[in-house]
């Protein structure tokens, strides 16, 4: 089968092949799934690039999410059959190929209405956006802040806040460029982060933001300066790399009123998975239901997945990007 594999960390697709390997075959609790797209995650950028903790050994197939159909079974596996239509989360990656291992308790079957375009951005994107808004305890009329708001999960975001029955939803983006791709996610107001975002924000909210969703791993200072009393604050990535910052001192916390919360998925796989196809039958419910809608950027083969690597490298990516693992 081919695989997209990466042989050793580079700032670029150097290092990145489309490879002929083994096909993967499903251990007692796994299921082997035919691959027929994949989505594309900055994550994969962060493993190519060598961050510590994305790549278990290389070489090293990236690839975070899948949907298409049981290929084959488990020993111990029960309700699900070969052929059915499925989304699952690869969080140790493996996704990126023509047919991919998956926990079976981290797949759920793909409602036939959801085109696998549409299924394969909702573990990573529709259920993420779900469970960050559920880590930040979420609750009716409460203010959103997001950084990278115009950006894969981002763009997703903003209408599940809007959907879970959020306030006002803020957005910044890091590039003024962006800004026009952020608002047509549907953020009601998005900012290039530059020396204003600050005064921009205590605009729209005099008393603070209530939830607030950091991927960016550098912001911290902004989040805590922008909290409302009684505030949440999520970090969950290092998206620019390198040391995070210190925890800010104690006092600010206590002062404040302002909760700092951590967010790992790939964590929240190994203690409860249930949480995670929750938000994934969650996800495709919204879906189902019209009140999310997922738009997609198609990728049209796997040779192709470099180059929307390295514009996501560059922060030049733009909403969620989707491949057709068997295009050629
Ligand atoms: N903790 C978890 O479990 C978890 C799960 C999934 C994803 N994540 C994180 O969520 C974030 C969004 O993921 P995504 O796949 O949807 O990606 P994305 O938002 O489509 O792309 C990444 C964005 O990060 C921002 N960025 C900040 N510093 C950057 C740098 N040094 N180089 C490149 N980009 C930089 C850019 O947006 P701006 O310039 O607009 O800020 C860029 O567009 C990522 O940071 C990822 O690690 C975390």
């Amino acid at each position: 089968m081919q695989a997209l594999t990466m042989t050793a960390p580079a700032p670029d697709g150097s290092t990145t092949a489309l490879v002929d390997l083994d096909e993967p075959k499903p251990g007692p609790r796994e299921i082997a799934i035919d691959v027929a797209r994949a989505g594309i995650n900055f994550i994969d950028v962060m493993a190519r690039r060598g961050d510590a903790g994305y790549v278990s050994s290389w070489p090293f197939v990236p690839g975070l999410e899948v949907a298409g159909t049981v290929r084959s079974l488990g020993s111990e596996v029960s309700g699900l059959e070969v052929g059915q239509r499925v989304a699952a989360f690869t969080l140790g990656g493996g996704g990126l190929a023509e047919v991919a291992v998956a926990s079976a308790d981290l797949t759920v079957a793909a409602p036939s209405a959801v085109s696998f375009d549409v299924a394969a951005a909702v573990p990573l994107g529709v259920a993420t956006a779900v469970l960050l808004l559920e880590r930040a305890g979420l609750k009716h009329g409460e203010s959103v802040l997001m950084h990278s708001a115009s950006g894969g999960i981002g763009a997703l975001v903003s209408q599940v806040a809007s959907a879970m029955g959020s306030g006002e939803r803020i957005g910044t983006v890091g590039r003024a460029d962006k800004v026009a791709a952020g608002l047509a996610a549907g953020w009601d107001s998005v900012f290039p982060r530059d020396e204003q975002t600050e005064a921009r924000i205590r605009e729209i909210a005099p008393h603070g933001v209530d939830v607030i969703l950091d991927p960016t791993g550098s912001l911290l200072e902004l989040d805590l300066s922008v909290a409302a009393p009684g505030g949440r604050v999520v970090l969950f990535g290092n998206a620019t790399g390198g040391a995070l910052p210190p925890m800010p001192p104690t006092g600010r916390l206590i002062g404040g009123n302002v909760g700092l919360l951590g967010f790992s998925i790939s964590r929240l796989a190994s203690t409860s998975p249930a949480t995670l196809t929750n938000a994934l039958k969650k996800g495709f419910q919204l879906i189902e239901a019209g009140t999310v809608r997922v738009e997609t950027s198609a990728v049209d083969s796997l040779a192709s997945v470099a180059e929307i690597h390295d514009l996501l490298a560059a922060g030049r990516g733009s909403g969620k990007y989707v491949v057709d693992v068997k295009g050629r």
